[in-house]
């Protein structure tokens, strides 16, 4: 199956791909992971995509769609994947259709903005492997440690309240629209994602099995 998890920064894409990836023992990619990795490892595209990546504005469209070319071209992906964070524009949604990637769902994962601010503040991530926990929602085992690497862990500079408030403003005006670009091919389904990490979970697969 080929999934795409559409909704606002902090909506809680990345920690549901997580779980779903794993039942449906598919992977996972996040073009925002992609980007910090080539960022803390100092790569040419790391280098042009840092200072959009830490103000908030979307990375250009050319390099992230060739970013996603060359990770649906590996073996993984040919069961199936979740796309978390791609696409985020038009043109980005039209490449993928370019290349010939037929989408089977989107699923929206709907918070409104107001909670969003408390989900960003609380986050933490691990230095390290990326893996994602909250202050109040998802506490490491140990204060300020990875559970599965032990690496530390680091508030993202893009999580700073400012920033936030730039990255749903960007949300807004250029991801949103992708809603009714799915909705007309009859693939959109809308998903709560307010309550606990589980249960959402579980509409979610729902959703994935209609
Ligand atoms: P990216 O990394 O994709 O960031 P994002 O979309 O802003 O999403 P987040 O990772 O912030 O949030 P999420 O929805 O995954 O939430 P999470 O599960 O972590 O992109 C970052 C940047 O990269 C962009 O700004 C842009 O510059 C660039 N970029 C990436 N893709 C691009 C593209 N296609 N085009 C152009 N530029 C691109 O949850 C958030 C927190 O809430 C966590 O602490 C979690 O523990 C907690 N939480 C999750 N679920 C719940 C719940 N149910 N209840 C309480 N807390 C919860």
């Amino acid at each position: 199956m080929n999934i795409i998890f559409l909704g606002a920064p902090g909506a809680g894409k990345g920690t549901q791909a997580e779980i779903v990836s794993q039942k449906l023992s598919i992977p996972t990619i996040s073009t925002g992971n992609i980007i910090r990795e080539a960022l803390a490892t100092g790569t040419e595209m790391g280098k042009k995509a840092k200072e959009y990546i830490e103000s908030g504005k979307l990375v250009p469209d050319d390099v992230v769609i060739g970013i996603i070319k060359e990770r649906l071209a590996q073996d993984d992906c040919s069961n199936g994947f979740i796309l978390d964070g791609f696409p985020r524009t038009i043109p980005q949604a039209q490449a993928l259709d370019t290349m010939g990637v037929e989408i089977d769902k989107v699923v929206e994962i709907s918070v409104p903005d107001e909670s969003i601010a408390q989900r960003m503040s609380g986050r933490r991530v691990c230095l390290a492997c990326g893996s994602s926990y909250h202050l109040v929602y998802k506490l490491p085992k140990k204060e300020g440690v990875c559970d599965n690497c032990g690496g530390d862990l680091i508030q993202r500079k893009d999580d700073h309240a400012d920033t936030v408030n730039s990255r749903l403003k960007v949300y807004h005006e250029q991801t949103e629209p992708l809603k009714e670009y799915y909705a007309d091919k009859n693939k959109l389904s809308i998903v709560d994602g307010q309550g606990k990490v589980e249960e959402i979970s579980q509409l979610i697969l729902n959703t994935l099995e209609d």
